[in-house]
């Protein structure tokens, strides 16, 4: 689609000339009285075979007046007026004869007919050309409903038109048409006819023919008196569309006969396969089946109601206020690891067997990966409560997805993603919000390239990726520019499909979570000296995963209990993988009163209980070895940067310049808004510790700005308010109760503007 045309409410002069509806159904009626109610047109009138249908149209108001006299009618009509053709699709052609014989030259017109190809071919038959004037339409907004008595005034309030304008169409009345339908409340868009006819094949013709189908057959059984006796929830449901005009319905079932033969053979295999599955108890079909289609349904409805996965981010605009002051206290377990989490999804989708997952975050961006592998096929049951089933296809099960994978916030989906892709035989387009939308893709395009691998960015080397499967990638000695775990396991990903033996170079240790999931899947991976080496096509072995709890999330509350007073809590069970413990080194460089209790091992992870303390903080050079180690928990550091004696100095961190916001300037910015001096360099910022003032400063709708300056509130003199903090779902889902529960006091609020 290409277009689209914000709602209109009433107008005061009219847009068009007159207005003459042939064929006053629900759609045509509903169309003229709109356009009567809404001042949308000089006159509005209507012509109709049924002199039933016209005397109808009087006494109900849905025209000025009517025709009986339809050559006429038309003959009388001049620039600027509109003639909508709103007869069954098989009556258009009938129609439009008229109106070729009739009609004057310069006089827009357009249908409303379900099926745009065979109108188009009509015209084009009738007219041995396609006229200037002709705008092909289909409003949809149709219902069970029919004839004149259930037009509507607000029929197309809020509803798609999509127009399928041709080569030959004039501006002029294409712009009438759309003109015309946004003034009756409708969302108009483009579409090319070929595409139109499938997508309403499937979307609309084939459940209307189903719902017919399914009616008679039960209708036509012996027993049917007791059947529809009982036909309640399902039968209901399902049926509702069965109500629906039949001449209508043949017309659209014959004049879209190729798109609806299509859809009904794929339906028909799956139905056989379905069959099949019953008659040997396959339950593992059944549930593929049933599983990807309940997520699937989820998923189309929050696409259509444009929600996100999780209710907190549908509030746009939520704030934080913060009061001042606090003890933190108690025994938490914050929300699972963001990077295994991810990792645990991908590489249990391509292994062989199921992968149960315990643990898992229940984020958006690690249920952005969940949907892309769903789209690729993958049957994936939960999340329940951090539980999660992934039944693996191997490395070559996946499958086309059916549209570009939406990949929301997430930086580590798209750029893992993309290592995998490059390497599978079907093309493939990943796109993500106005965030991932400026994050940069080359540090992944580039290597992937000199595998052999096909990458086309947009301009700037950004998201989207479109990615063209069926390359043969070979291996590469690759020496990473920048520490990055999300490129390291990018190319390992690839590395899977490449022929040879890949190695990776890091400059500086990161996290290695992809080489310890990999051979917890039993794949041979060596790591050794900064160098990682892989080879393609073992066998990825299903493995059970148990998720710790993210140190990234916890680091918050590691600020929290040292910068508040009287303060004490214990984090249970976090990672404490020796590439993610920057932030505790850095935080006892500081002064900070951290202990690791009950250190274990969980699934190849290390994992302790964190003991954290009120400490008085002092200010410290951060050894630059720290930064790929602590890279995400810079927000909430340099808030314990802001309390603490003397000055802080970060270099060597311009990387936190390209994550989900600029987060130097971000900090910067908030830290200054709070009274805190922040000199910002290149490549890190200098913070002198002072004292918080309290007052309200902006997220940049980054979840882990709007986290960090909350815990800043504990020690401010006035609340903070934070602001846009919807986005703190991606990585931290109940991180407003959980703060709450240890000691800080925070509420939203819904933000005015
Ligand atoms: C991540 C790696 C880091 C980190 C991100 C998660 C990962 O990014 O900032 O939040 O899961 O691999 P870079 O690889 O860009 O440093």
């Amino acid at each position: 689609m290409s277009s689209s045309t914000p709602v209109q409410s009433s107008i005061e002069t009219p847009i068009i000339g007159r207005l003459l509806v042939i064929g006053l159904g629900l759609i045509g009626g509903s169309l003229a009285l709109i356009a009567r109610q809404r001042n949308l047109a000089v006159e509005v009138i209507g012509a109709s075979r049924s002199q039933q249908t016209l005397k109808a149209a009087m006494t109900l108001g849905v025209v000025d007046r009517v025709v009986n006299n339809l050559p006429d009618a038309l003959q009388s009509l001049q620039e600027n007026d509109v003639v909508v053709i709103g007869v069954p699709t098989l009556t258009v052609p009938a129609i439009l004869k008229t109106i070729c014989e009739y009609l004057p030259k310069g006089v827009t017109f357009t249908d409303a007919a379900s099926v745009k190809g065979s109108v188009v071919s009509a015209v084009h038959d009738i007219y041995g050309r396609i006229p200037a004037e002709f705008v092909p339409g289909h409003p949809i907004a149709g219902s069970e409903k029919s004839g004149v008595a259930a037009a509507r005034a607000d029929l197309y309030e809020g509803h798609q038109v999509i127009l399928t304008p041709l080569k030959e169409t004039g501006p002029e009345h294409l712009a009438r048409v759309r003109k015309l339908w946004g003034g009756a409340g409708a969302l108009v868009s483009d579409m090319p006819v070929a595409e139109h006819d499938e997508v309403l094949a499937a979307t609309s013709h084939l459940p209307h023919l189903l719902a017919y189908t399914l009616v008679d057959t039960l209708a036509s059984m012996e027993e049917n008196r007791e059947i529809f006796r009982y036909a309640a929830g399902g039968f209901r449901d399902f049926t509702r569309i069965a109500a629906s005009d039949p001449l209508m319905w043949h017309d659209i079932t014959l004049a879209n006969s190729d798109a609806v033969l299509s859809v009904l053979d794929e339906l028909g295999e799956n139905l056989s396969a379905l069959r099949h599955a019953i008659i040997n108890n396959d339950s593992d079909h059944l549930l593929g089946v049933y599983t990807r289609a309940r997520v699937a349904r989820n998923h189309f409805q929050k696409m259509l109601e444009k929600k996100a996965y999780l209710e907190s981010m549908n509030e746009k605009a939520i704030n934080y206020r913060v009061q001042p002051g606090g003890v933190l206290k108690g025994e938490v377990r914050v929300p699972g690891d963001k990077s295994i989490s991810h990792r645990a999804i991908i590489i249990g989708s391509i292994a062989e067997g199921v992968t149960n997952i315990s643990g898992f975050l229940e984020g958006e961006d690690s249920l952005a990966t969940v949907q892309a592998f769903r789209d690729m096929g993958v049957v994936i049951e939960g999340p329940n409560r951090g539980r999660v089933v992934v039944h693996g296809v191997g490395l070559h099960g996946l499958k086309a997805p059916p549209g570009p994978l939406y990949l929301g916030n997430s930086g580590t989906s798209m750029r893992l993603l993309t290592g995998l892709l490059a390497g599978q035989q079907f093309d493939s387009i990943l796109t993500g919000d106005e965030s991932l939308s400026r994050r940069p893709m080359l540090r992944v395009a580039d290597p992937l390239r000199l595998m052999g691998a096909k990458i086309a960015t947009a301009e700037g080397g950004t998201p989207p990726l479109s990615i063209s499967g069926n390359q043969s990638l070979k291996a590469i000695d690759y020496k990473l520019p920048v520490a990055s775990a999300q490129v390291k396991s990018c190319v390992m990903l690839a590395g899977l499909y490449a022929q040879g033996e890949t190695s990776i170079t890091e400059p500086a240790p990161t996290r290695d979570h992809t080489e310890r999931m990999l051979i917890g899947f039993s794949y041979p991976v060596v790591a050794n000296s900064g160098v990682i080496r892989i080879d393609s096509g073992a066998p990825l072995l299903a493995s059970a995963i148990d998720v710790p709890a993210d140190i990234s999330s916890a680091a918050f509350f590691m600020v929290a209990a040292s910068i508040a007073r009287d303060s004490d809590i214990l984090l249970k069970h976090v990672g404490i993988n020796p590439t993610r413990i920057g932030v505790i080194n850095i935080l006892r460089l500081m002064g900070a009163n951290i202990e690791l209790l009950n250190e274990r091992s969980m699934a190849g992870e290390p994992v302790a209980d964190i003991r954290v303390r009120s400490a008085a903080l002092h200010g410290i050079n951060i050894p630059e070895d720290q930064v790929p180690l602590a890279i995400d928990e810079f927000p909430v550091i340099f808030i314990a940067a802001a309390c603490a004696r003397g000055s802080t100095v970060l270099t060597g961190a311009e990387e936190l310049r390209v994550k989900e916001s600029d987060r130097i300037q971000a900090m910067a910015e908030g830290l200054l808004a709070l009274g805190i001096t922040a000199q910002v360099q290149a490549d890190g910022m200098v913070i002198e510790g002072g004292t918080l003032s309290g007052g309200e400063v902006e997220s940049h709708g980054d979840h882990r700005i709007a986290m960090a300056f909350t815990i800043a509130g504990l020690r401010s003199k006035m609340p903070v308010v934070v602001r846009n903090c919807s986005n703190v779902a991606t990585s931290f889902p109940g991180f407003v109760d959980l703060a709450n529960t240890l000691g800080l006091t925070i509420t939203e609020e819904k933000c005015d503007d």
